[in-house]
């Protein structure tokens, strides 16, 4: 059986531990691309000489030649840059794009067949322009956020349950950023609702720490943000369309007219297979968790519009 190939965009923090997660995991040979010359090449060479300890026989590769990315399965594209003192959001936002949309496009040319997973903040603006850029169907173009922002949520619930994180189910909505809808009524401790177990001004508390997990993360570092949960988020999601499991994970999903909303990317539950986005379910949500959601909807639109 061939093996598959995945190509990571980005051979920084989140994308060099992201390829080693999956060439240890033996889900797939990696290319590893950056823009910095040598940059990928050591880190692939690197990981390769961890092959015959950690005992795996996947390959990963270096490169800057788009190249060497041709007939991958999977892309998740991690290019781009933090901000920096000095720089607005703004500057951010248009820096992105413009990385994010060339370095789509040059995905597309060496791989029309690849699933596009979007890691690169702000995420969902990202996606959406991934999407438009790639002339992909809307199931082989997702983002990355959910599975990021359920696994926080679930860690502080464990810990304040102080039970067994492998029980924890977590389940967080809309847009990657303040906004986001941690959903305590689909967050369950082996099937029993959060909601059920924690007194709703714990459920509070955990709901804004998750909302900020980023920035709490980034206040310790200083110099970066997140990458060892990031990483595992995105490989959660490149697992499960490779091995075609039909996992149900929260991830940022093209919407036609479910939850209200149309033709915008957006956090949501979908099913991940072979095919990408295989299904968008569509939870019902009371009132309050319904009008967080177009909060968070609106937001990912203002953001949007930025670049339009
Ligand atoms: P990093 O700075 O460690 O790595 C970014 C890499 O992208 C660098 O090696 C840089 O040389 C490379 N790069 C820049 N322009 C490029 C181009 N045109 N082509 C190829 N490579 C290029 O950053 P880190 O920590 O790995 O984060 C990467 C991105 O992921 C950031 O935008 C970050 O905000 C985002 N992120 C998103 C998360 C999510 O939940 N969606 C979670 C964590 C990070
Ligand atoms: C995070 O949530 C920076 O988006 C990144 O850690």
């Amino acid at each position: 059986m061939s093996k598959a190939k995945v190509t990571v965009v980005g051979a920084g923090n989140v994308g060099a531990t992201a390829a080693q997660r999956i060439v240890e995991k033996q889900l797939a040979d990696v290319c590893l691309i950056d823009i910095v010359e040598g940059l990928p090449q050591g880190k692939a060479l690197d990981m390769m000489q961890s092959a015959a300890t950690e005992g795996f026989d996947t390959q990963i590769v270096g490169t800057n030649d788009y190249v060497d990315t041709a007939n991958s399965d999977v892309v998740v594209i991690t290019a781009g840059i933090a901000r920096k003192p000095g720089m607005s959001r703004d500057d951010l936002l248009k820096t992105n794009a413009s990385i994010v949309g060339s370095v789509t496009e040059q995905i597309v040319a060496h791989s029309p067949n690849c699933i596009i997973i979007v890691v690169s903040n702000p995420l969902d603006v990202m996606t959406q322009l991934a999407f438009n850029k790639s002339g992909f169907d809307s199931k082989r173009v997702v983002g990355m956020a959910g599975v990021l922002d359920a696994s926080r949520y679930a860690r502080f619930i464990a810990e304040a349950l102080n039970c067994s994180i492998k029980d924890v189910r977590a389940m967080v909505l809309g847009g990657h950023g303040d906004t986001m809808v941690p959903v305590p009524q689909y967050t369950t401790v082996n099937g029993i609702s959060i909601t059920e177990l924690l007194p709703a001004e714990k459920i509070k508390e955990i709901n804004d720490r998750t909302r900020h997990g980023g920035a709490e993360i980034v206040k310790h570092l200083k110099t970066g943000s997140a990458y060892y949960a990031p990483s595992a988020s995105a490989v959660a999601m490149v697992e499960a369309i490779l091995l075609d499991s039909g996992r149900i994970l929260p991830a940022c999903a093209l919407l036609k007219g479910e939850y209200g909303v149309n033709d915008l990317y957006c956090g949501v539950p979908v099913e991940l297979g072979k095919n990408g986005v295989q299904r968008v379910i569509e939870l019902p949500l009371n009132e309050t968790e319904l009008a967080e959601l177009q909060a968070s909807v609106k937001a990912v639109k203002e953001l949007s519009s930025e670049i339009a």
